[in-house]
């Protein structure tokens, strides 16, 4: 199977005024297409850093990464992808609709095209009735699904997803975790970071997991947890033998 995610040996050194700080140390893991994965690791563990890279928002140190096949310094590489970053910035003032209306036309999208998919990702994510107020007025678990929406409206095959969950009520995290169910249906290959685990333990293919930017575990689901015990356990276990 093709790969959707490729990172090697990546690095990342962010230099601040006390000296430089390792993010990501002798990354490499690989995301097949149609998989979903799911990144995990502490807060600082390098996460947010290597969605960066694959973005193309930073630049690493050292490595390569590919995404689709095309290296990530490429600007062409994005054209794909979907993502929603770990605190969505939003125009606040307009309208959802209006939100997703400029990022369609970001993509070139227009006219009863852009209209028709908009309607149809507003359903998807039961926000038709919120569609017409403004986005200040959203609850957190609208704003994570209106940004869920924004990220897929150019119907992307690869979606980077930073903490999908982060700040939602359990509600809203089963609502987002049946979103990811339904784009894996739908043939989308997901990296999503989260330390939510107990979504994690649902939804995913495989997951990683990292600590101090250093990758300890890969793997599926079924293959690295005892029986018996849960996914939090052995996350606790695994970063705990690390301290
Ligand atoms: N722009 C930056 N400048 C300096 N250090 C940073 C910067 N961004 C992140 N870091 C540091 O890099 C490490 C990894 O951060 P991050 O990638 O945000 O982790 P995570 O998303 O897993 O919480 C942390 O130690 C963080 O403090
Ligand atoms: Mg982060």
């Amino acid at each position: 199977m093709a790969l959707a995610i490729e990172i090697e040996n990546l690095r990342v050194r962010y230099k601040t005024r006390t000296g430089p700080v390792d993010a990501v140390s002798d990354l490499s893991l690989a995301v097949k297409e149609g998989e979903v994965l799911g990144f995990l690791g502490p807060n600082g563990a390098g996460k947010t850093t290597t969605m960066h890279v694959l973005l193309g928002f930073i630049e690493a140190t050292g490595g390569t990464a590919r995404i689709l096949g095309t290296d990530v310094r490429r600007s062409i590489a994005r054209r794909r992808i979907g993502y929603l970053p770990e605190n969505p910035q939003m125009y606040r003032f307009l309208t959802g609709y209006e939100l997703l209306y400029m990022a369609g036309r970001i993509f070139g999208m227009e006219g009863s095209r852009l209209r028709r998919r908009i309607g149809e990702l507003l359903e998807m994510m039961g926000l038709t009735a919120a569609a017409r107020r403004r986005i200040s007025t959203y609850s957190r678990g609208m704003l994570q699904r209106i940004g869920l929406v924004e990220a897929l409206i150019h119907d992307p095959d690869l979606l980077l997803l930073d903490e999908p969950t982060g700040g939602m009520d359990p509600l809203g995290r089963v609502e987002i975790r049946e979103q990811i169910r339904k784009l894996k249906a739908a043939g989308k290959t997901i990296f999503f970071s989260s330390h939510e685990l107990s979504e994690v333990e649902r939804v995913c293919d495989r997951i990683v997991i990292i600590h101090n930017g250093r990758k300890l575990v890969e793997g599926r689901l079924e293959d690295l947890i005892p029986e018996g015990t849960g996914l939090e356990e052995y996350f606790l276990r695994t970063i705990g033998r690390e301290q």
